[in-house]
């Protein structure tokens, strides 16, 4: 918001995804910028290419020919330790499939990322607390994600990518297996997370009532932007 270097920018990206001899071209030549500190939503048909476009935002995945930069930084010029780092520090997803582990409770679910940091255990089941406290868990801190509903279990997701305080939320169809009510919570989530940290957010949604809480829409058809960027 201070800086003026855009979040995310992308400089006519394409995705070409290659199967045997068949080439698919998920992403068609994308340029826009997402400025810090906002909230935009990226809706679109199945298969219009929302999901390609996030990971490559989060460095999940490399462009086929363009140029991403994160943060004022090509992405291109770095080596996987300092791609790892950058989606430790400056990245939080959210996917739909809540992506808990099992076996562990809901605040170790969220110490996780501070474990990697090496944070150490102290400082980190304290975070841990207080960002599942802002999420509206802290009655469940000691839940395993088979004893939280759908909802918990995402808002738990959201604890734990925003624990290591990212400048840049992406969320993929983060309400995409919820009820309208848990739908809405999770929303509330988010939001308060863009506002209260000023994180830079950008959700995926088929969802036409997020879309429209978001303060810029970007739409996409079989992989090319055609409003909002
Ligand atoms: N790993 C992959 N290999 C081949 N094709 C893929 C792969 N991932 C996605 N695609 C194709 O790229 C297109 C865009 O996919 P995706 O980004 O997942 O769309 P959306 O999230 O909008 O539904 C789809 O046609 C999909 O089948
Ligand atoms: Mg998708």
């Amino acid at each position: 918001m201070t800086s003026g270097v855009p979040a995310i920018r992308f400089e006519d990206v394409w995705k070409v995804y290659r199967m045997g001899k068949i080439e698919f071209p998920a992403l068609r030549g994308v340029t826009l910028s997402i400025e810090s500190g906002d909230f935009v939503a990226i809706v679109g048909p199945s298969g219009s290419g929302k999901s390609t476009l996030l990971h490559i935002a989060g460095a999940l995945d490399k462009p086929t020919r363009g140029r991403v930069l994160i943060d004022g930084i090509d992405v291109s010029v770095l080596n996987d330790a300092e791609l790892s780092r950058l989606r430790n520090r400056t990245i939080g997803f959210v996917f739909q499939a809540y992506n808990l582990i099992p076996r562990l409770t809901a605040k170790q679910n969220v110490e996780l990322p501070l474990m990697l940091r090496g944070v150490p255990p102290g400082e980190r089941e304290e975070l841990a607390a207080k960002m599942l406290e802002l999420v509206g868990l802290s009655s469940k801190l000691n839940n395993k994600p088979t004893e939280l509903s759908g909802g918990e279990q995402q808002r738990v997701a959201i604890a734990r990518a925003v624990v290591t305080n990212p400048k840049i939320l992406l969320c993929d169809e983060p309400t995409g297996n919820l009820d309208s009510k848990s739908a809405e919570d999770v929303m509330n989530v988010i939001k308060d997370i863009n506002k209260r940290y000023g994180s830079t957010v950008v959700v995926v949604t088929h969802n036409m009532e997020i879309a429209e809480s978001a303060r810029r829409v970007i739409r996409l058809k079989d992989g090319m932007v055609y409003e909002g960027a």
